[in-house]
């Protein structure tokens, strides 16, 4: 049986650092390059094997649940217009009928009562879970590679993705304490939310990739609220560390924080940049605004 079947995407945020382009639409419609930030993200489940997609959504967020859904107007407009690649593209990215579940976060109390909303739509097995303002860039996505390093962990581990991060800016996240190696991981020795600088354990954060247990829903039933108020997954995973097995992974790659404009409009120009048809004209057009920059 596959290690991890299921994964989690949380994707009620109001987007609130976007505005106004996310005023009527939702920030994870956002596109980098051509695909909308969440299609990325399901890409990048889809490649470590996930089977089932749950997205966990709020009002306003309908258009996620049409993006992956067939649009029949659209396909005859290109059939009949014999655009037969694009037709294709949008047919790939199509999940399997009945593998795309949605429920609702009916009230923004964070993320780990988004992940707890999810719970009747998980059922009782290891779960993924991918915060889609985070995108990784690499040839092996970094849900793939986490599941790769998991088959030396055992049964019944949690795993997080982690990556360095500046101390100034360590306030902004989940931070891990580091203990001994297993494998390629380590053993996490204590998770903070949001420490200011002087309480970091390390400077390794929590990247936005989880493979997480079943009975974290069963604490997050009862977690408190935690920094900023929200109830957090933190939280909820120091608990669950206390019972089970957790390893941090540093994957391969580089990541960009999409919910952060510097970090949206860096992958836009990384993401185009990695694209064959696009990379030759886009670098020209760089290069010409960077000249002009410098000139001026
Ligand atoms: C969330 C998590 C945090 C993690 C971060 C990654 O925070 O709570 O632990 O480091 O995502 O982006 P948020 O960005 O929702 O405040």
């Amino acid at each position: 049986m596959k290690l991890v079947r299921k994964a989690v995407f949380p994707v009620a945020g109001l987007g609130t650092r976007f505005l106004p382009a996310t005023k009527a639409m939702p920030k994870e419609m956002l596109p980098v390059v051509d695909r909308p930030l969440i299609q990325h993200v399901v890409d990048e489940a889809r490649e470590a094997g996930i089977e089932h997609f749950i997205f966990v959504t709020g009002r306003n967020k309908g258009v996620i649940e049409d993006h992956f859904d067939r649009q029949f107007e659209l396909e005859m407009t290109l059939l009949e217009r014999r655009k037969h690649e694009a037709l294709e593209f949008l047919r790939q990215d199509l999940p399997e009928p009945g593998t795309a579940s949605f429920t609702r976060q009916q009230e923004p109390l964070g993320l780990g009562h988004a992940v707890w909303c999810a719970r009747e739509l998980i059922g009782h097995e290891p779960f993924a879970l991918l915060l889609p303002d985070v995108l990784v860039q690499h040839e092996r996505g970094c849900l793939a590679q986490m599941i790769d390093a998991a088959r030396d962990a055992g049964e019944r581990a949690n795993i997080v993705a982690v990556e360095e991060m500046a101390l100034e800016r360590i306030d902004q996240y989940g931070v891990v304490g580091v203990g001994p190696p297993k494998g390629k991981m380590f053993a996490v020795t204590g998770m903070v939310e949001k420490p200011p600088r002087e309480r970091a354990p390390s400077n390794l954060i929590l990247t936005g990739r989880y493979i997480l247990q079943p009975e974290i829903l069963t604490l997050l039933e009862t977690q408190d609220s935690g920094a900023g108020g929200e109830i957090q997954l933190t939280d909820a995973m120091i608990a669950l560390s206390r019972k089970q097995p957790f390893y941090g992974l540093k994957f391969e790659g580089r990541s960009f924080d999409c919910g952060s404009k510097i970090g949206f409009l860096a992958a836009n120009v990384s993401y185009a940049l990695a694209r064959k048809d696009i990379a030759p004209g886009f670098r020209a057009e760089i290069r010409k605004i960077l000249d002009d920059v410098n000139g001026a």
